[in-house]
């Protein structure tokens, strides 16, 4: 019988090139996001299916799915799998971890750079036709050059993250659940501490863990209070890690100077969100990956992996390896 890929979304031609051999495969095209329902009947009768963080594959969409022997993430983060019950089931999860790295760490600076310059409001400001004449205090924001930058989660992102910063000739603190080896160290100029000292001691706190029980709400009441008074938070990781509500009372009483955030707790953010009516707050639409080399290369690594799958190969990027000693799996997958 034929298998099926079922794709939740348009991907490059030359991505789609990448399958050769005996399938059929249905993307799911057009500008309106993929249904719930849509999801339910492309993954009925397929055995691979790529998808991206919108779409929520749970219980209920594994279960509806009898064939599914593979699961492509468009995304280096995997919350939206329940990575649990794949594994019950015997179907492999991917992701696309290296060739985000770079992109996201060069958004996390745009953040950064754009909150410490004030760039958006300036923007606004030169639009809006108030620029007449040169004005003191006008958008005097904060330098980064010299600073002290504190990073959460210092696998690749954060550590790419460590690496710009060595050209702004930063302090650099981080922290994690493992200490990084000293080459690493050495080589970013990176100073571990513990999480109290890094918030204490940080004028840009920018996160880069992945969102697990033990992260959810990472970054709340308390911990921003213990942040530095004109301290910029940055978060380009997932929205949950941020108690938002802890956040926009921090702002609003301005117990910190700003947050950029690229992630949010509900995606897309709602109109009356009060964060969208802050102005030391930037925010952008969780398109810390939207650049058409990242979209490429996370195409090309999502396609890959289904058709190494499908093929009994491992795939690269196996988000948990358990899975590998699953009967099915080592029947090969998907036969
Ligand atoms: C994007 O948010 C990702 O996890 O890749």
């Amino acid at each position: 019988m034929t298998r099926k890929i079922f794709i939740s979304r348009e991907l490059p031609d030359e991505a789609l090139r990448l399958i050769h051999g005996d399938f059929t495969v249905e993307v799911h095209r057009g500008a309106a996001p993929l249904s719930r329902e849509g999801l339910l009947a492309g993954v009925a009768d397929a055995s691979g299916l790529i998808c991206q963080v919108t779409d929520a594959i749970d219980g209920d969409v594994l279960a509806a799915a009898p064939n599914l022997a593979v699961v492509a993430n468009l995304a280096v983060g995997h919350n939206n799998i329940d990575v649990q019950a794949a594994r019950r089931r015997g179907v492999v999860v991917t992701n696309t971890p290296d060739v985000l790295t770079e992109t996201t760490a060069d958004f996390a600076w745009a953040l950064l750079m754009a909150a410490a310059r004030r760039v958006v409001e300036a923007d606004r400001y030169v639009r809006s036709g108030q620029w007449d004449r040169w004005r003191w205090e006008l958008l005097w924001g904060l330098d980064v050059h010299g600073k002290t930058l504190g990073i959460i989660g210092f696998g690749r992102i954060g550590r790419a993250v460590a690496r710009r910063a060595l050209g702004f000739g930063m302090r650099v603190l981080y922290t994690d659940e493992a200490r990084a080896d000293a080459p690493a160290e050495q080589e970013l100029r990176a100073t571990y501490v513990r999480q109290e000292t890094l918030l204490q001691e940080s004028d840009f706190v920018t996160l880069h863990t992945p969102l697990l029980p033990g992260t959810r709400h990472l970054i709340d009441e308390r911990t921003l209070r213990t942040m530095k008074p004109g301290a910029v938070l940055v978060n380009a990781a997932r929205g949950p890690i941020v108690d938002e509500a802890a956040l926009i009372d921090a702002l609003a009483a301005r117990r910190i100077a700003g947050a950029a955030l690229d992630v949010f707790e509900q995606e897309p953010v709602a109109s009356d969100n009060p964060l969208l009516a802050m102005d030391n707050v930037i925010v952008t639409p969780h398109s810390l990956c939207w650049t058409d080399e990242c979209f490429h290369n996370m195409a090309v690594t999502g396609l890959a992996s289904i058709v190494d799958a499908l093929a009994g190969r491992t795939p690269e990027f196996v988000v948990d390896r358990s899975v590998l000693d699953h009967p099915r799996v080592r029947a090969p997958l998907g036969r």
